[in-house]
């Protein structure tokens, strides 16, 4: 097995109900990829919804069942990635809990999305424990599964930077072992006789040089390693660094490089700016909504050239056209050579024919509610044994696994 095979990844979203055509460009059509390279994890962040929206829970049950009818509907397939609920996995909470007790309140208030998201959801109180801890949940969401890639926007970036943190801080407190090194030495061994040796090499350069090189190259080898235990693989992992135990490995966002997705106005899509065309929508409202989007308003007139830089739907068109159409559209806006409506057809039917395998998908998983009902609990299930593996290591560790 390859150290990508290896590798798992993990990622969120809170449910908001349906999707639209920036969810997908932005997060689900990434998804859909990783799932055939990676182990893949995806889950819906129900309590992270409770940190803002506490106050009308209500609305949750149908939000998740819509979203996750969505990343179906996009391609998620049940068969490569597990879809499950965080509520539904209650090891979270707990591991949440622990991990608030190493965590110091400046690392907390120092993220960035704290500040901003209070000064833009005024309308809400949001001086609350949840929402300062709303980071450290999600840390605790990554670090239960050991994931070692997070596929995020921007905009999340410092939670999995705080999640490193975090995961460092942890391995620091409770990674110490007695005959430590030792231990690590017999690990070694049992990779074999070549790996061994490689693995001694890579140690060397990497602490006596900081060779960054073959660090990754030790890390790569360790990955691929079938014949050793868990335990010695953290060993391995600690070692390597030269510290103890790797228990909690840090994990690295995985950055969307998603084409950005304007809106019907130019502005980002977003459910709040009413901009949106969403993946469930019907033909017929998709084809008006493009129809009657803005243009360039400084063409009144069909005669009147305009400026493709000014117009929304050369955005679309940066999206989803070819070489040739997009210089098509270029020379006709400017010499005034077609209209409006014209060049819109070919964004209007590069976004009904995207969107129609997807809108197949859904009816049928509306279709069959009890089968997403499945889908659902059999990721979860799999999301409890992945999250009580890693439970009972931290507990272990933590001195918590006492009889009385
Ligand atoms: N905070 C993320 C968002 O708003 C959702 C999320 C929660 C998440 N837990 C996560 C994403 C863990 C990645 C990994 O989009
Ligand atoms: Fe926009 Fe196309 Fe009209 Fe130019 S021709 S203003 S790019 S819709």
């Amino acid at each position: 097995m390859s150290s990508a095979a290896n590798a798992r990844v993990l990622s969120g979203m809170r449910p908001t109900g349906r999707l639209h055509l920036g969810h997908y460009h932005g997060v689900l059509k990434n998804w859909v990829e990783l799932q055939h390279e990676y182990e893949c994890f995806f889950f819906v962040a129900d309590w992270h919804a409770l940190t803002t929206h506490y106050e009308d829970p209500s609305l949750i049950p149908q939000a998740v069942h819509e979203m996750v009818i969505d990343w179906l509907a996009a391609g998620v397939d049940p068969a490569s990635a597990r879809i499950f609920i965080q509520s539904q996995v209650p090891e979270h909470a707990e591991f949440h809990l622990l991990l608030s007790m190493i965590t110091p309140l400046g690392w907390l208030e120092r993220v960035p999305s704290y500040k901003d998201q209070q000064e833009k959801l005024k309308e809400r109180d949001l001086s609350t424990y949840g929402f300062l801890g709303y980071p450290l949940l999600q840390s605790a969401d990554i670090l239960i599964y050991k994931a070692s890639l997070v596929p995020v926007g921007e905009d999340q970036v410092a939670h999995v930077e705080l999640t490193r943190e975090v995961a460092r801080r942890f391995n620091h407190l409770f990674g110490r072992e007695v005959g430590f090194e030792g231990r690590a030495e017999e690990a070694m061994k049992k990779m074999g006789k070549k790996n061994a040796k490689l693995y001694e090499g890579y140690r060397k350069a990497y602490q006596e040089q900081g060779d960054m090189g073959a660090l990754e190259a030790a890390r790569a080898l360790l990955e691929g390693q079938q014949n050793i235990t868990l335990g010695d693989r953290e060993r391995l992992f600690g070692y390597l660094e030269g510290g103890g135990l790797i228990i909690l490995p840090e994990p690295r966002p995985l950055l969307t490089k998603a084409a950005k997705m304007p809106g019907l106005d130019g502005q980002k899509m977003s459910k709040s700016y009413n901009n949106c065309i969403s993946l469930r929508e019907t033909p017929d409202e998709v084809e008006r909504k493009l129809r009657t989007m803005p243009t360039d308003t400084n063409r009144v007139r069909r005669t009147d050239p305009g400026d493709p830089g000014r117009c929304p739907v050369w955005q679309f068109h940066e999206v989803y056209s070819d070489v040739q159409v997009k210089a098509w559209v270029r020379e006709g806006c400017i010499t005034a050579g077609i209209g409006c409506i014209e060049c819109k057809r070919p964004v209007i039917d590069a976004v009904l024919q995207e969107l129609k395998p997807i809108q197949e998908r859904a009816a049928e998983y509306e279709a069959q509610p009890e089968l997403v009902r499945n889908l659902i609990n059999e990721g979860c299930e799999a999301a409890r044994d992945a999250a009580r593996e890693t439970m009972a290591e931290v507990r272990r560790v933590m001195s918590l696994e006492y009889k009385v």
